[in-house]
């Protein structure tokens, strides 16, 4: 089997934080959810891994490369615009092939790995095998509806009156039909080429497609509080480990990762929560859910259920920060210097939550 991963498209919901950066690279617990879905996908077995690219795809190549850190061969295929997930599967055509492959949307983060699913579909004569799983806000997702023996009746994607709490998880299974299919549907009202109406497509004439209900968790990371729900989620389930330096004033709890080169000095860190490489925690205290990405600074402050991204320093601040996501090389300090105002330097986009 091959692997796909969809990673255009342009990532407006998670503005400002990918105003200038692929939404995908944006790390949870440290790690970029597009790390995560490679890892889940070569973890199943898959080597061959093909990444549809937009905009972004200069920074994706460059952080990816040829994927040989996970051992596998990636192949990346341009797309020139957004145009839907069945046109991102209709231009990997070549690279595909005849072989059957996992298609897997590149800022998912699903509990528990695919392999049994790939497993699962590899030794069977399906057609195509999606995931469902059941969520409050069914309209913001292609959304199926199941018949009395759990087979599919229909799929919809996003529809105004939802006929069931199943949506469809970002996690698709196909042999070479969906070609048929993806050629045979049109634009949805949104002007995409929807793979929600190229799986109806392969249900009303007759192909196989086989649903499966996930039970564990799965997170969209598509606006900034999925984001800090997929790191709370993450976080919580990791494997902790102390590599950097704790000083003997700290007091570091045990569900706490602490990476290379990272210093821990007269501060208290509560867990889950992970410190990347060569970061500075000085006199503070970092609280559980907190994510804070290499060489940042933060130097007698509270930080709690946030994640900073690298290079960037906190430094001062007089009341905790909750419930953040602070990008990359930004600078929050507290000045003395009268008179006594917020001064601010924010990019388009940006949201600011003040006392
Ligand atoms: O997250 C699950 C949902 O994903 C499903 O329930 C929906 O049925 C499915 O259509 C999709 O909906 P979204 O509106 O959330 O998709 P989005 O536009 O956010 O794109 C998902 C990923 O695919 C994202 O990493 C960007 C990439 N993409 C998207 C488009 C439209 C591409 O690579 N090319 C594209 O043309």
């Amino acid at each position: 089997m091959k692997g796909l991963i969809l990673s255009g498209g342009k990532g407006t919901r998670l503005y400002p934080i990918t105003f200038n950066r692929a939404k995908q690279l944006v790390p949870v617990a440290n790690k970029p959810v597009l790390f995560r879905v490679i890892e889940a996908i070569k973890e199943a077995g898959i080597d061959d891994i093909g990444i549809v690219i937009g905009d972004t795809g200069a920074e994706i190549r460059e952080a990816v490369g040829h994927g040989r850190r996970w051992g596998v061969n990636i192949t990346y295929i341009p797309q020139e615009a957004p145009l839907g997930l069945a046109h991102a599967v209709k231009i990997s055509q070549d690279f595909l092939g005849d072989e059957r492959f996992v298609m897997f949307l590149g800022d998912n983060v699903i509990q528990g790995g695919i392999s049994g699913l790939i497993r699962q579909f590899a030794s069977s004569t399906w057609n195509s095998q999606v995931v469902l799983t059941e969520v409050d806000q069914p309209q913001h997702y292609g959304v199926a509806e199941l018949d009395e023996q759990g087979k599919i009746k229909q799929l919809i994607e996003k529809p105004r009156n939802p006929p069931s709490n199943l949506a469809l998880v970002g996690i698709y299974m196909f042999d070479h039909n969906v070609f048929t299919a993806v050629n045979a549907i049109k634009p949805s009202w949104r002007g995409e080429l929807e793979i929600t109406d190229a799986i109806q497509w392969l249900v009303e004439n007759g192909f196989a497609v086989h649903p499966y209900v996930h039970r564990g968790w799965w997170i969209d990371t598509g606006k900034p509080i999925d984001m800090l729900e997929a790191n709370n989620r993450v976080l919580a389930e990791l494997e902790h480990k102390i590599e950097g330096y704790i000083d003997r004033d700290s007091k570091v709890d045990h569900l706490v990762t602490i990476e290379r080169g990272a210093e821990i000095i007269n501060s208290v860190i509560r867990g889950p929560a992970i410190i990347g490489e060569d970061t500075r925690i000085v006199n503070s205290y970092v609280g559980p859910f907190t994510s804070i990405f290499h060489h940042t600074v933060i130097e007698d402050s509270e930080i709690e259920h946030s994640i900073v991204l690298d290079h960037s320093r906190i430094v001062g601040i007089p009341s905790r920060i909750e419930d953040s996501i602070i990008g990359r090389d930004v600078e929050i300090s507290y000045s003395p210097i009268k008179p006594k105002a917020y001064k601010m330097t924010l990019g388009d986009h940006s949201r600011v939550g003040l006392l």
